[in-house]
């Protein structure tokens, strides 16, 4: 087998056999296939898609490229919760100890953010004293002590979607549904747990523009993981402006904290009200409508809350910052983002805010630039809000002053604001399961 046949093969439109899938993750994997001529397979794979069988080979392949976790140690249901990526996405924060407190076990793995989406484990490492890298033996047990643990991706845990994901990021071929689909699912499948609930972003923060792809990207997972006897479900949810209002490290921990004392804002406790509901639900913990009170009664009689901090604590970190967030205090430089004229807040580019964050440093640039945990951007308006000339639409927070012109810049360029108020667009637009796409009411 030549990989300049499969390539040109590809090129050309073909289906290409399980076999030949396999020689090209096997060879990626092992360095036997140069970046050169993965890259090119990449864009033959980006302009000519893959069928099903095509994308399942890959998942499977790229699943089995390194260790599968064994999480039967740890008794009773294990759900896990993926999101495609965002921009104030703190929601495994808020949903994972919804559902460790509701009876499930949560063992999850996340990752770093890269370019304007923010990553899980970023977030968590904002916490002093928190290990985000821990043994698959250490996991184990956190899980079975307190149901719940999130850690960062173990070394040898799926390592071709490692390469390939840094390749793609690189060569453009980020934004195409079965590279998507198989990266995401092969990480899920080696992670070993039973029920896996996907939260597909749809916008312009999200790979995903339209939700018309986010719904075909969701059912291609969803049929990835019920073929493989694990159940998924998918939500599609609305990235057409930042979920909550803080973004950074720091800022997101202190909003996920309030989310899980009821005082939240409103799109981000209901998106994770509806992923916890979710959640359970896979688990089947009972009816939709039980799930959501069980998951809504986890967050009043405060044990959601506890499950968080019974986890940073576990984990090494100092539990008291989720009880009194207000000791993450705040980064020295802060400098208020006034608008420039009277109107609705008519358009947000949710990318373009999602960088002007990373540019304050609450992400990074290159995979070695280090995070400033307190660095990034409280949103005290959003699309749909009205402002009067000179009211703060935002405000910015740095370590380093220097950061500050060319990120309020990308901000500024980031939002717009009109004479009419934009039409209300629904919060969760599907959900996605085997049995086919339900549409969302707002
Ligand atoms: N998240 C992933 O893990 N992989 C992708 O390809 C996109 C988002």
């Amino acid at each position: 087998m030549r990989m300049y046949d499969i390539i040109l093969k590809k090129r050309e439109g073909g289906h290409l056999a399980p076999e030949e899938i396999r020689f090209v993750i096997e060879g990626y994997t092992k360095g036997e296939i140069p970046d050169y001529q993965m890259s090119a397979f990449l864009m033959a794979v980006f302009f000519r898609g893959m069928t099903d069988e095509e994308t399942g080979v890959l998942t499977q392949a790229m699943a089995h490229s390194g260790d599968m976790v064994d999480l039967s140690e740890i008794q009773g249901v294990k759900v896990d919760k993926h999101s495609t990526g965002g921009v104030g996405d703190k929601t495994t924060l808020i949903v994972a100890p919804i559902a460790a407190a509701c009876g499930c076990r949560v063992a999850k793995m996340s990752g770093r953010g890269l370019g304007h989406t923010g990553g899980t484990v970023d977030k968590m490492e904002s916490i002093p004293g928190m290990r985000t890298s821990l043994s698959e033996k250490e996991f184990v047990e956190i899980v079975n002590r307190t149901g719940i643990s999130v850690t960062g991706q173990s070394g040898n845990l799926a390592p071709a979607d490692k390469k390939i994901y840094a390749l793609r990021d690189v060569t453009a071929t980020v934004e195409s549904i079965p590279l998507i689909a198989s990266s995401i699912m092969s990480k899920k499948l080696a992670a070993g747990s039973d029920c896996i609930l996907l939260d597909v972003k749809a916008g312009n923060g999200a790979f995903m523009k339209t939700t018309a792809d986010a719904v075909q990207l969701a059912k291609k997972m969803v049929a990835i993981g019920e073929q493989n006897g694990r159940k998924t479900a998918a939500l599609i949810t609305n990235m057409d402006y930042p979920l909550g209002n803080k973004i950074g490290n720091a800022l997101e921990v202190q909003e996920a904290a309030a989310t899980l004392r009821g005082m939240g804002p409103e799109d981000l406790t209901e998106v994770c009200l509806a992923l916890a509901e979710n959640m359970l639900f896979l688990a089947q913990k009972g009816t939709p409508a039980k799930c959501r009170a069980m998951a809504w009664d986890a967050i009043c009689s405060g044990r959601a809350l506890e499950k968080l901090a019974a986890m940073v604590e576990a984990q090494g970190g100092d539990p008291d910052y989720i009880f009194h967030p207000e000791r993450f205090g705040e980064a020295p430089v802060k400098e208020d983002v006034a608008a420039p004229e009277e109107g609705y807040l008519q358009d947000m580019n949710t990318e373009g805010i999602g960088i002007s964050a990373m540019m304050l440093g609450a992400g990074r640039e290159k995979k070695e630039d280090a995070i400033d945990p307190l660095a990034g951007i409280v949103l005290c308006k959003k699309t749909g809000d009205y402002v009067k000339k000179g009211e703060t639409l935002a405000v910015l927070y740095t370590s380093e002053e220097s950061r500050l012109k060319d990120a309020e810049a990308k901000y500024f360029e980031s939002v717009k604001i009109k004479g009419e108020k934009p039409k209300k667009e629904p919060l969760i637009y599907a959900r996605v399961t085997k049995d086919g796409v339900e549409e969302k009411a707002d």
